[in-house]
């Protein structure tokens, strides 16, 4: 118990020395306050002071980041922050970099200033539709969304499809830093509406939720597909023979991160962009359509 009071009034008097801007090195304070309430959790009576304090820390953390989000948010609200603002803030809290494509695992900072701009603590839903083939929610790392930006080149003329789209995270953050009209396809109720509901309150008149199973969702608009593994199995062999029939008529990308990235390398009409071998945890790119051979 020693230990975590001295840890702890280190940590505090780091904390009060950070400025404003210090996000990422208070998500590290907080991890390591959150660790140390765990401890003096189970220390005994004796250690309660020094838990409400832990306690104390952790939300005073908690509270400075969130003010920080908010200060974003309203930067983007307001249209005061511009996309290369918002590109750099998220450059300071991630590791990638478009030259070090290192595999996208571990959350970073990055991924918290995200739900902290969308206030994704708020959502409280969950699926209420079920199939063996659907994958539950999980968001995209931060990181995967830079690398997708970086490395396919999106015009203003492209729609972005987030196919499974969950809070709407993905198809949000595309938009805000590139421009790009974005759709997404969710098929639970719940998520969806949240989603939708995001959209509005940022006013994105380029951003659109549709409430859908993706087996018919309408994709004629899409020029980029981007699949974080959202399903498997015949709702993914129905969704490839979509996709390849889109593919008929014009030249589509599709994006894929996850393990359907190791199912893509197996289809014969989706070529890969960039040449390198598909990995379950980076970012894939694949070209389909009649320039793609
Ligand atoms: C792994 S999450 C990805 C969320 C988001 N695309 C992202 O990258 O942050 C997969 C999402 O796909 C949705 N999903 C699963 N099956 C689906 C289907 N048949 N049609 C539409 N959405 C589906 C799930 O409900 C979930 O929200």
């Amino acid at each position: 118990m020693d230990r975590a009071i001295t840890d702890l009034n280190e940590l505090t008097a780091e904390a009060e020395r950070l400025s404003e801007d210090a996000f990422a090195r208070r998500v590290a304070l907080l991890e390591a306050a959150e660790d140390i309430c765990e401890v003096l959790r189970h220390a005994g009576y004796g250690s309660r002071p020094a838990l409400r304090r832990a306690q104390r820390l952790v939300g005073e953390l908690e509270a400075s980041n969130a003010a920080y989000c908010a200060r974003l948010r309203q930067g983007l609200l307001r249209g005061s922050l511009t996309p290369a603002e918002l590109r750099s803030e998220l450059d300071r809290l991630t590791a990638y970099t478009p030259e070090r494509r290192a595999l996208h695992i571990e959350q970073e900072p990055a991924d918290r200033l995200v739900d902290g701009i969308m206030r994704l603590e708020r959502f409280r839903g969950s699926p209420t539709i079920e199939d063996r083939d659907f994958v539950h929610l999980e968001d995209s790392p931060v990181r995967v969304l830079l690398d997708l930006i970086d490395h396919v080149s999106l015009a203003a003329s492209d729609c972005f499809f987030d196919l499974g789209s969950g809070l709407g995270r993905a198809a949000l953050l595309v938009h805000w830093l590139s421009g790009v009209r974005a759709r997404g396809v969710e098929v639970q109720p719940e998520y969806h509406a949240f989603a939708d509901s995001l959209a509005g309150e940022f006013r994105l008149e380029r951003v659109r939720f549709e409430r859908a199973d993706v087996r018919d969702a309408d994709l004629s608009e899409g020029t980029v597909f981007y699949l974080f593994t959202p399903f498997k199995g015949r709702i993914l062999d129905a969704l490839w023979a979509k996709l390849q029939q889109e593919a008929r008529s014009r030249a589509i990308r599709v994006c894929t991160y996850g393990a359907i990235s190791l199912a893509a390398a197996r289809l014969g009409w989706l070529h890969a962009a960039d040449g390198d071998s598909p990995h379950e945890f980076s970012l894939a790119v694949w070209q389909a359509g009649p320039a793609a051979r």
